[in-house]
Formats: C-alpha cells, sequence, structure tokens
C-alpha cells in the first residue's frame, strides 16, 4: 500500500516540476509539431537551414517547399538533408504528387510559414493564384499561415507590396516581420528577414489560441478498475477518447493540462501531462494531490459508483465455497467531483453526465445535487456515439442555460466545449 501511494506522490511531483519548466520556455509547444517551410527566391534564403535546425531542436518535424527561384539560392540537396525528408518542388509532377500530394501536405501541416517570403509570392498568394506548388499547398491550407517577408527595403516600401500584405493580413495570415536595419544589398532599412531566434517564438505562439493562457486545467479520463482479486476486476466501457481530446484542445488553447487517467489505449497528448491511475480511491487521491492549482476542473472519467468490499488477496478460486454463485458485496466508491465541487476556493468544475434518457433533466439535477458549474451530458444508449466512439453529440448544461452541441468529433466538439468553458470564465472575471 505504502508502495503505491509513494508511486502516485513521485508522479504528481514530475507533473509540479515539469508544468514549472513548461512555464519557463514556451518553446515547448514546438514539440512533435508539423512546421510546412516554404522557401522563396530571396538571398535570406539561406537562413532557411538554420531555421530549419532550430525547429528540429524544440522537437518539430519540418518538410520543405522551395519555390523554382529558391533552388537558385540554396540547394534542395542541402534543404533535404537537414530536413531528412524529400524536398517538394512541383505542383503538376505525377511522381512527386503520388507520394505526398498537394492536398496531404496542406493537410499534414500544423503550420505553414513562408521564410523568406519574397515580393513575388506576396503578390501571387495576395491575389488567389495557385499556378505552382507553395501557392496551391497556401491555399489549400486550413492550418494557420505565416509569412515572413524579406526584400530590398525600396521593394518592401512599394505601395503595391504594402497593399498585398495587408490584404494577406486581413485575410488571416500572420506576417512576421521584415526587421529593419543594414541589408544584404548596402541599403538600409526595413525588409530584412526577422531574426531565426524571433521566428522561432513568433511561430510558437501561433500554437495556442490563447484563450486559456495561464491557467491550469485538471481532468479525469477513462475508466476506473474495481479489483476484485489480484486478477479480476469490475470496470466499464469507457475508452477515454473524449477526455484526451479535452485534455488536447485545453493545451492547445495555451492552459497547463494534468490529465489524471484511468487505464486506456490511448497516447498522451503533447504538453499534456499524465498521472496513471487504476481505481476510483487512486483517482480522488491523485486529484485531491493537484487540485489546489486549478482554475478549472473537468471530470471526464467514467469513475465505479461501487466496488468490491473486500478484494480478495489469492484467486478466487471457482468452488471454494462450494457454492454454484459468488456474492459480492459493494461499497460507495468517493464522489471525486463532489469533493472539488465542495471545496473552499474551488476551481471552476465540470462534470459530465453520461446518460441513456432525459439528458436534460438528468443533467440539471447533478448540477444541483453535486453544485457544479457545469454539466455536459451525453447519450451513452446510442452505441454509434458516446463510450468508444470517435464522434459525439452533447447538452451543455449550466444555471441559466442549456445548448445542444449536435454530432461532431470528439476533437472538433472538446475544442467548441474549451472555448464555452474559457466565455464562461472570462464572464466570472
Ligand atoms: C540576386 C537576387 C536576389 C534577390 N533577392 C530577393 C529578395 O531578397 N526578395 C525578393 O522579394 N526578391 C528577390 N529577388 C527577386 C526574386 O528572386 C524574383 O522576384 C523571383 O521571381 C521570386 O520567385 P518566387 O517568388 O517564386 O520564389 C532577387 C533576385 C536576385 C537575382
Amino acid at each position: 500500500m505504502k508502495t503505491k501511494y509513494y508511486a502516485l506522490f513521485r508522479q504528481c511531483s514530475a507533473v509540479f516540476t515539469d508544468l514549472a519548466m513548461i512555464m519557463d520556455n514556451p518553446l515547448v509547444n514546438l514539440k512533435h509539431r508539423r512546421i510546412l517551410l516554404g522557401i522563396t527566391g530571396g538571398i535570406a534564403a539561406y537562413k532557411a537551414a538554420e531555421l530549419t535546425r532550430r525547429f528540429q531542436d524544440h522537437g518539430a518535424d519540418v518538410r520543405v517547399i522551395m519555390t523554382r527561384s529558391a533552388t537558385e539560392f540554396i540547394t534542395p540537396l542541402t534543404m533535404q538533408a537537414l530536413s531528412k525528408h524529400p524536398v517538394h518542388l512541383d505542383l503538376l509532377n505525377p511522381d512527386t504528387e503520388s507520394v505526398m500530394g498537394h492536398i496531404e501536405l496542406a493537410r499534414w501541416a500544423d503550420l505553414i510559414l513562408i521564410a523568406p517570403a519574397s515580393a513575388n509570392f506576396l503578390a501571387r498568394f495576395a491575389s488567389g493564384h495557385g499556378d505552382d506548388l507553395l501557392t496551391t499547398v497556401c491555399l489549400a491550407a486550413e492550418c494557420p499561415v505565416a509569412i515572413a517577408p524579406a526584400m530590398n527595403q525600396a521593394m518592401w516600401a512599394k505601395t503595391v507590396t504594402q497593399t498585398n500584405r495587408n490584404t494577406l493580413l486581413a485575410r488571416g495570415a500572420h506576417i512576421l516581420g521584415p526587421d529593419e536595419g543594414l541589408q544584404a544589398c548596402g541599403e538600409i532599412g526595413a525588409g530584412r528577414l526577422m531574426a531565426v531566434d524571433d521566428l522561432i517564438l513568433r511561430s510558437s505562439e501561433l500554437f495556442s489560441t490563447g484563450t486559456l493562457q495561464g491557467k491550469t486545467v485538471v481532468i479525469t479520463a477513462g475508466p476506473t478498475r474495481e479489483a476484485i482479486d489480484p486478477v479480476r476486476f469490475i470496470s466499464n466501457h469507457s475508452s477515454g477518447k473524449q477526455g484526451y481530446a479535452l485534455a488536447e484542445a485545453a493545451s492547445n488553447a495555451g492552459a497547463e493540462v494534468i490529465l489524471v487517467s484511468g487505464p486506456t489505449h490511448l497516447d498522451v497528448p503533447e504538453r499534456v501531462h499524465r498521472i496513471d491511475v487504476i481505481s476510483a480511491i487512486d483517482m480522488h487521491d491523485a486529484v485531491q494531490n493537484v487540485i489546489d492549482r486549478a482554475d478549472i476542473f473537468i471530470g471526464v472519467a467514467a469513475v465505479a459508483d461501487y466496488r468490491p468490499k473486500l478484494a480478495a488477496n489469492q484467486k478466487i478460486k471457482k468452488d471454494q465455497n462450494g457454492h454454484q454463485s459468488l456474492l459480492l458485496e459493494f461499497v460507495e466508491n468517493p464522489d471525486i467531483i463532489k469533493a472539488v465541487a465542495t471545496r473552499p476556493n474551488r476551481p471552476f468544475t465540470v462534470g459530465f453526465a453520461a446518460e441513456t434518457q432525459r439528458l436534460e433533466t438528468y443533467a440539471r439535477q447533478k448540477l444541483v445535487d453535486k453544485q457544479l458549474d457545469m454539466v455536459v451530458a451525453n447519450n451513452v444508449g446510442d452505441t454509434s456515439i458516446g463510450f468508444n466512439a470517435d464522434v459525439n453529440a452533447i447538452t451543455i448544461v449550466t444555471n441559466h442555460t442549456s445548448q445542444v452541441l449536435p454530432l461532431m468529433s470528439k476533437r472538433a466538439l472538446s475544442e467548441r466545449l474549451i472555448e464555452l468553458i474559457a466565455a464562461q470564465i472570462s464572464h466570472q472575471g
């Protein structure tokens, strides 16, 4: 028993150390991010090599698209060797298109960064051209697109270049730089490629929506297992997918996320700190260990309400009592979410209600009984959604509101829910 609690304590301490490191280092946002680096034909193209290395130093995966002009300034071979992936050059090439086509490239990327971006690229992208691989991928992209212009100061100052820049900015592109200073042509002014350090930092900041910046979110997920004997347990069908998707969405919104997880087969989302637990009591203790730090608590786990009163020390043998039936006595587990909601200075507390009928009625009852700020009800009676599925439909109930989010992926649903929670918190001031 002592060993078990020591292990839990060690997991919690490790989480606090990791969180402190994250707060000191925003560049951890880059870890495992997929960055598509577009290089155009400018004198600063050589800096794309350093940029690639620096992204990789922070754990990002970089793939490169080069315009034909860019290949006159730095070789595709250099970029291939550094990025460790073939460089993408052509739009209308059946061989390369069959390996990773322009739409797949656009889907692959978490961020497209064009650095350096020529005046010519700004003009083509601003006017909606899709006449080469880079502009076509940018048009097909749904991820953020960041553009780091670099050119002679007179080119940058031209009205037409400024108009193109403003058009792209208005359409949602992120314009990084340019810096001012001495240029390769010997002139002084605005037009230098933004410094590599700043490009790395600004790119990392784009991965956060920022709505939960500075907040700590504790989320429980997955099932719990209640031991009958050393080899048997009672559990439920929860896959953990909804809780993990919420952890990822909260992390993408800029929060520090601690995920207290029952046994699942899921990978821990990037930048999320997972504490592994087995039983409801373990989960309760882990939550109590970290809850003081939380601004928001979201209880998604399907926690067993009851556990066998006594877990046998040895495997229960089939005929050991001489009976053909086995009676187990159950006792109630601690109510994890109520324990959080009734704390003084409690965090904003969200509960999930898995119901098979009368969703809103039961959700509102749970909101009142457990003194929660929000209850999210999902219909687990419909086997195509809820437990184990990749999609879900939910009803969200607060004191004064009720809102239905229709069927969508658990990922999309999580993003919507996190934005709603962030909005509620900002209303509360
Ligand atoms: C030596 C040299 C350096 C150049 N440097 C730049 C530059 O820094 N920025 C720029 O916008 N254009 C620069 N140009 C012009 C571009 O290479 C040219 O507009 C080209 O068509 C850009 O093609 P792309 O946008 O498809 O890469 C330079 C041209 C030469 C010959």
